[in-house]
C-alpha cells in the first residue's frame, strides 16, 4: 500500500522535533543523492527505476535512532538500517520487492566508535564503524590480539556481526558472532536495551540472525583472540595445466581438516585457481605442514561426512562454466576446526559440523545494461543450478551474510510476513534455527515493524 503524502510530511515532521534537520535528507535536500550512493555498494539497486527512500536520516546519537523507529512506527513507515552497505541484494538501502511501500534509512555511519581494552581483551564497537578499522584498532592496540570478521575491510560491522561474519581466524576461533559478548540494541518500540535487559534469546538472533528482522544494533562488545606477532600468508596460482583441477579435487579433502592454525581457501578467477592461505605462525613451520600434510595425506571420501565434489566433476565444470567468457569468481572457503566444534544452535548460523566448505559464485561487471548484466546472473544461476547434486541438501544451506533473493521473498499473511512461505528460504539459510528465531520476533517485534523481502516473520498465531 502506497502512503499518503500527508503521512510521509507528519514522519519528516515527528523526526524534525527530535533531531537536528542537517541530519535529515530527503530527495528535495541537496545532499541526498551523494549520502544515498556513500555506501550503495551494488550498483544493480541504484538504477533510476529502484524505489528511493523518502527520507535518509544520518543518526549521530543513539537517540536519533529511537526517535526514528518511533516516528517510523507512528505514521507507518518502514526503515532500513544501513551501516555498511555491503548487502548483496542492496536491502539496507534499497525496496525491491516489498510492496513498493515507501521507507526511510537509517545511516549509521557516523556511529563508528572503537574502543579497545586490550588488558581484557574486549572492544566496544559502534555498528557504523567498518571491519577494517575494527581490525586496525584493534592491531594499533595490540601485535597480539585479533578479532574473527570476513575479508572485506568495508563491510560494515553492523550487517556483518548481525548476518554472522566468516573469514580467515573462523576455523580457529569461530564467527564474529561467536565472539560477541554484549550488543546495544534499539527495539520495535525504540527502547534502548542491553544482553541483560534484551534477554538471552534476543541476544541470540542478533547474532547471526541475519539484520534487521529483531531491531537496530547500535554497538557490540567483542572478544579479542590471541594471534601471534608474526603469521605467514602465502597466494599461489595454478592454471588448468599445473594440475589446479587436481589441486582443488584434493583441496576438498584436506582443507576442512588441516590444523585449526591453518586456513588455505581458493579463489577460481579467469580460469586460475589461487591457493591462499593464513597460517598463525610462522613460515618453517607452514611448509613443514604442508609437505606433510597436502602430498601424503591419504584421506578417502569415505572420512569425510559429506561427499567432496569429485575429480571428473570439477573437469566438466571447469570445461563447461569456468571457460565462459562471463564465468565469475567462485570462492571455496574451508569450515571445519572450530567451526565443527560449535553447535549448530549455539547462534543463528547453523552450518558447522559436517561442512566442509562453503562454495560462492561471486560475479561483477562493469558494462551497462541489461544484457550484460543478464548473461552474467544466468551464468551464476546456472551453476548453482548444476551444483545441487554435489552440495548440502535437504535444504540446501546458504549463509545468509551471503544474500540471495532467488531463494524466495517474504509475502504477507494479512498485516504480518507469511511464516510458512518464509520458511523456503528461511531454513535455508538457518535450518532448524529459523523457528527459534520466529520465535523471538514474534517475542519482540508481533505487529513486523522491522521488515524487508526476507526478514524474520512471526510465527503464525496459534489457531
Ligand atoms: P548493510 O549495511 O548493507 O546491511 C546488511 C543487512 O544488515 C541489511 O539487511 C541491513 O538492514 C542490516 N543491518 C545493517 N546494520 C544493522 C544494524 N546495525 N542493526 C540491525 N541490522 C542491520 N561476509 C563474510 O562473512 N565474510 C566475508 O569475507 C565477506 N566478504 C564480503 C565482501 C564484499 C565485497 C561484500 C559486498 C560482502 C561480503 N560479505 C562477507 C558479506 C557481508 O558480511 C554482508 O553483506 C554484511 O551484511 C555486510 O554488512 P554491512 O553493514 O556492510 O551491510
Amino acid at each position: 500500500p502506497s502512503l499518503a503524502s500527508s503521512a510521509i510530511d507528519e514522519f519528516l515532521g515527528c523526526l524534525a522535533a527530535d533531531i537536528p534537520s542537517r541530519f535529515i535528507q530527503t530527495p528535495a535536500t541537496p545532499s541526498y543523492s551523494a549520502l544515498l550512493l556513500s555506501t550503495a555498494w551494488n550498483l544493480r539497486y541504484i538504477l533510476p527505476d529502484t524505489s528511493k527512500p523518502i527520507g535518509i536520516i544520518a543518526a549521530t546519537e543513539h537517540a536519533h535512532v529511537q526517535t526514528t523507529v518511533r516516528c517510523g512506527r507512528r505514521h507507518g513507515v518502514r526503515i532500513r538500517v544501513r551501516s555498511g552497505g555491503h548487502d548483496y541484494e542492496g536491502l539496507s538501502y534499497a525496496s525491491i520487492h516489498l510492496h513498493n511501500e515507501p521507507f526511510a534509512v537509517l545511516e549509521l555511519a557516523a556511529l563508528r566508535a572503537i574502543h579497545v581494552d586490550p588488558a581484557r581483551a574486549e572492544a566496544w564497537v559502534e555498528s557504523g564503524a567498518t571491519i577494517g578499522e575494527l581490525y586496525y584498532a584493534v592491531g594499533a592496540a595490540s601485535r597480539s590480539l585479533g578479532f574473527p570478521a570476513g575479508s572485506c575491510p568495508t563491510m560494515g560491522v553492523g550487517g556483518h556481526l548481525s548476518g554472522g561474519g566468516f573469514g580467515s581466524l573462523a576455523r580457529k576461533y569461530g564467527l564474529s558472532a561467536d565472539n560477541v559478548l554484549d550488543a546495544v540494541v534499539v527495539d520495535a518500540n525504540g527502547r534502548l536495551m542491553n544482553r541483560s535487559t534484551m534477554g538471552e534469546d534476543l541476544f541470540w538472533a542478533i547474532c547471526g540472525g541475519g539484520g534487521e528482522s529483531f531491531g537496530i544494533v547500535l554497538s557490540w562488545k567483542v572478544r579479542l583472540v590471541a594471534v601471534p606477532e608474526t603469521v605467514t600468508v602465502f597466494s599461489i596460482i595454478r592454471s588448468r595445466n599445473q594440475s589446479a583441477i587436481e589441486l582443488i579435487t584434493k583441496w576438498q579433502e584436506i582443507a576442512p581438516v588441516l590444523p585449526q592454525n591453518l586456513y588455505l581457501r581458493v579463489l577460481v578467477l579467469n580460469q586460475q585457481a589461487t591457493f591462499q592461505a593464513l597460517f598463525l605462525g610462522r613460515c618453517g613451520c607452514l611448509h613443514g605442514l604442508m609437505q606433510d600434510r597436502f602430498p601424503e595425506l591419504g584421506m578417502t571420501k569415505q572420512n569425510c561426512q559429506e561427499e567432496p565434489i569429485p575429480r571428473d566433476v570439477w573437469e566438466s565444470i571447469w570445461t563447461a562454466w569456468l571457460e565462459k567468457p562471463e564465468a565469475a569468481l567462485l570462492m571455496l572457503d574451508p569450515y571445519g576446526g572450530l567451526m565443527s566444534s560449535i553447535s549448530p544452535s549455539e547462534t543463528p548460523f547453523p552450518h558447522r559440523q559436517g561442512n566442509l566448505y562453503q562454495l560462492q559464485y561471486y560475479s561483477f561487471w562493469y558494462e551497462n545494461g541489461t544484457a550484460a548484466a543478464e548473461k552474467r546472473m544466468s551464468w551464476v544461476r546456472g551453476l548453482y543450478k548444476e551444483m545441487e547434486p554435489y552440495v548440502s541438501k535437504n535444504p540446501r544451506a546458504v549463509y545468509v551474510n551471503y544474500r540471495d533473493l532467488d531463494l524466495g521473498t517474504n509475502e504477507l499473511d494479512g498485516n504480518v510476513t507469511s511464516y510458512e512461505k518464509a520458511r523456503v528460504w528461511g531454513e535455508k539459510y538457518f535450518k532448524g534455527n529459523f523457528k527459534r528465531l520466529a520465535a523471538v520476533k514474534t517475542m519482540v517485534d508481533p505487529d513486523d515493524f522491522f521488515k524487508n523481502e526476507q526478514s524474520i516473520p512471526p510465527l503464525p498465531a496459534a489457531k
